[in-house]
């Protein structure tokens, strides 16, 4: 029994209740956003300890988290804002978007703001390719979607976000 059986006995069982034995590949995905819970992010251990409880490679389950925009290889800011630069968001100013607004917090693209509260991300699509601008922001265990968005909107999300750290930080 690997550490993330030993964590979560109980929703391992429940996730994998759900697909047939010679399919319990397919509990790939759940895992890794239970293995995600713990920190924010997917360590290699993780990867290791998921692959042992599917029977698959380490390659293929580090394939799946390598895929997609919600599964994080490292640990980074509490709220990462993910914008959508692909070609029909980049027509309509995403690339400036993302710019302006790096420029703003004073990261590059992949960077996190000093004081760990924002990691700036570029993603693919997002499936609202007419409303460019637009991003996902995770963090807190939720995921939002933004669309339409200005460089004077997005900054109002951060602000209202850094007063919600600060109050937690008082209240705490
Ligand atoms: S290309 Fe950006 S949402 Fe589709």
């Amino acid at each position: 029994m690997n550490e993330l059986q030993r964590e979560y006995p109980e929703e391992i069982e429940r996730i994998l209740a759900k697909y047939p034995p010679e399919n319990k590949r397919s509990a790939v995905m759940p895992l890794l956003y239970l293995a995600q819970r713990r920190q924010g992010y997917i360590p290699p251990q993780a990867i290791q300890e998921i692959a042992q409880i599917l029977e698959l490679s380490t390659t293929e389950v580090a394939s799946v988290a390598g895929f997609y925009s919600l599964f994080h290889e490292q640990p980074e800011g509490r709220w990462r804002i993910q914008v959508c630069t692909d070609l029909p968001c980049a027509l309509r100013g995403a690339d400036e978007f993302l710019k302006r607004l790096c420029e703003a917090l004073g990261v590059a693209v992949g960077g996190t703001t000093a004081d760990g509260l924002f990691t700036v991300e570029e993603v693919k699509c997002l499936a609202a390719c007419h409303r460019a601008p637009v991003f996902q922001l995770q963090g807190d265990g939720e995921i939002k979607y933004y669309e339409s968005q200005s460089i004077d909107t997005v900054l109002a999300l951060v602000e209202e976000l850094r007063c919600k750290a600060e109050s937690k930080k008082e209240g705490a």
